[in-house]
């Protein structure tokens, strides 16, 4: 397809797309729009969603706005309540919906380049998971059906196209989906005002208030073939990533520093929370439920307060612990969340605390070793704040006095965990290694293939089994936080090895979790039940770059 007729098709469906989306409502699906791609004719939805990808623009500092991409929602059907909207925030809605809701989004493209949307950690079919073999052009529509199968918890979705992730996630696309279930509503949780989303995310601004990534990325960037590669049906071969890259003028687009930039993660200088600058938060003299998430492309956190308190946890990625537990810190890697207790009510109206950034080593592994010094570390993510630096991330201010209060729960879930005697390889774990060869990162020595499973990617529909992330091979490790798609799996063991720099006291493994980190020298052992439904997954990187890079594989599950 020539540019023009690219641009053509784009306007054309823009405008059908506008004019039609109030009639689409209340039409059975067999009348949907034509080029609508996936839904079914028999889903009958509780709740419908429209979703819309689009440029827009935001003003985080003085003087100019900056150009973004990002969600807007609206609800077509069912609880108005299901989308809150984040005033002067690039980010997404949030999405607020119930276990057994059956949930209809239609997402609408209307940026420049292909994109998906996948629900980050939510159980569902594989045609609903925003796979990038399902990506949709500029101005076509995808329909998103499923039933929410999951506890309740923190749980968010963001685009997923083949090679431009990271890219798309940076310039704005990412919101919170937050599942609630009658097991959590029976809780003395805090909720309304005192349930408090905090989206952590770094960037960096040039001298025009505009973020800067990746040369030739980003809304304002001029529309061009570079966005070619990730066309749905794209099928780039395993050797195909570097070599696409380079052939699409990574060395004008940026040179050696763009490359590194790739390879070791983009780190901004600036921290973001809530899509805001300089956050500070006023709360009440109450208890409160943070709800943190990381949703940074590849800077990893190690969260305490400044003061020392610790950090009572009450959720991971898969919702609520069966007890809270106590940390005087805890990691976070890009797409982990953490839910934190926090009391505020002995505190006096006025008092400030903050939440850091506490100093760490060893996230860069030996690849600073192999590139010249850890003070590099900063320099070759783009940034002048380094990896493991220690920053500020947020204010909490007690700016009034609340009534009332509520004590911590000593038992917050009844969790029936898999069983280690059910995995059908338990006596052989199935093994990933990340691998690092000719520039290309992998998982043993394979890199993405859009559709491809070799035969250790096959599993059966129905079992549990172990499998082992190893990081530990190769001159060149560094830490990398480990998605695997349609899970929530358990952590059974961390074995740290020689070269494993510690930060062990900061893991919540007592959680469901659907991302893992895995420094280097580790290997993590994971327990994850495949059930429900069939079909191809994705496991991943979550560094967006190293995932763009195709530090991704697909696994079948097979009846
Ligand atoms: Cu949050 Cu495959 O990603
Ligand atoms: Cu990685």
């Amino acid at each position: 397809m020539t540019n023009h007729e690219f641009l053509t098709r784009r306007d054309f469906m823009n405008d059908v797309g506008m004019g039609t989306v109030a009639l689409l409502a209340g039409l059975p699906q067999a009348q949907a729009a034509p080029g609508m791609q996936g839904g079914s004719d028999t889903f009958e939805p509780d709740v419908a969603l429209e979703l819309i990808a689009r440029p827009h623009n935001v003003s985080l500092r003085p003087r100019r706005a900056t150009s973004v991409w990002s969600y807007a929602a609206r609800v077509l059907k069912g609880d108005p309540a299901s989308v809150q909207a984040l005033p002067d925030s690039y980010l997404g809605p949030i999405l607020r919906l119930r276990r057994g809701q059956k949930v209809r989004i239609d997402f609408v493209n209307r940026l420049d380049q292909p994109s998906t949307v996948h629900w980050h950690g939510l159980h569902v079919p594989d045609t609903m998971d925003g796979h990038p073999r399902f990506a949709i052009g500029p101005g076509e529509r995808y329909r998103y059906e499923f039933e929410v199968r999951n506890r309740a918890g923190t749980y968010w979705y963001h685009p997923h196209p083949h090679g431009h992730t990271g890219e798309q996630v940076y310039f704005g696309l990412a919101g919170l989906l937050l599942v609630s279930d009658d097991e959590e509503q029976a809780l003395p949780l805090p909720r309304g005002q005192y349930d408090l989303p905090i989206v952590i995310q770094d960037r960096s601004f040039d001298d025009s208030n505009q973020f800067r990534y990746l040369s030739g990325t980003g809304p304002t960037a001029r529309g061009d073939a570079s966005s070619a590669p990730s066309a749905p049906g794209n099928t780039m071969g395993g050797r195909g990533m570097m070599g696409g890259m380079m052939s699409r003028g990574a060395m004008m687009s940026g040179g050696m520093g763009g490359m590194m930039t790739r390879m070791m993660g983009f780190l901004g200088d600036t921290i973001l929370v809530n899509g805001r600058p300089d956050a500070l938060i006023e709360v009440s003299t109450h208890p409160y439920r943070l709800r943190i998430l990381n949703g940074s492309n590849s800077r990893i956190y190690k969260l305490a307060w400044q003061n020392g308190r610790p950090l009572t946890v009450i959720g991971t990625d898969g919702g609520l612990l069966e007890r809270p537990v106590h940390k005087d810190y805890v990691m976070l890697a890009p797409a982990e969340r953490v839910e934190l207790w926090t009391d505020f009510s002995k505190d006096d109206p006025g008092m400030q605390l903050t939440m850091m950034n506490l100093a760490f080593e060893g996230a860069m592994g030996r690849m600073m070793d192999m590139i010249g010094g850890g003070s590099m570390g900063g320099a070759m993510g783009g940034s002048s704040l380094a990896a493991g630096a220690r920053f500020p991330i947020f204010t909490v201010k007690v700016a009034r006095k609340a009534n009332g209060s509520l004590e911590l729960p000593d038992r917050l879930s009844a969790i029936s965990w898999p069983r280690l005697q059910d995995a059908v390889n338990r006596a052989k774990p199935r093994t990933f290694r990340i691998t690092m060869a000719q520039m290309q990162w992998g998982f043993n020595g394979r890199s993405f293939e859009m559709t491809a499973v070799a035969p250790n990617e096959v599993v059966k529909l129905g079992t549990t089994e172990v499998w082992e992330f190893a990081n530990d091979s190769g001159m060149m490790t560094m830490a990398h936080p480990i998605h695997v798609h349609d899970q929530q799996f358990q952590v059974l063991e961390r074995r740290h090895g020689a070269g494993s720099s510690g930060e062990r006291d900061g893991y919540v493994d007592q959680g469901w979790k659907d991302t893992v980190l895995v420094m280097p020298g580790d290997r993590v052992k994971l327990l994850m039940r495949f059930a429900d439904y069939p079909g191809l997954y994705l496991y991943h990187c979550h560094m967006l770059e190293h995932e763009d890079l195709g530090l991704m594989r697909n696994y079948r599950i097979e009846t």
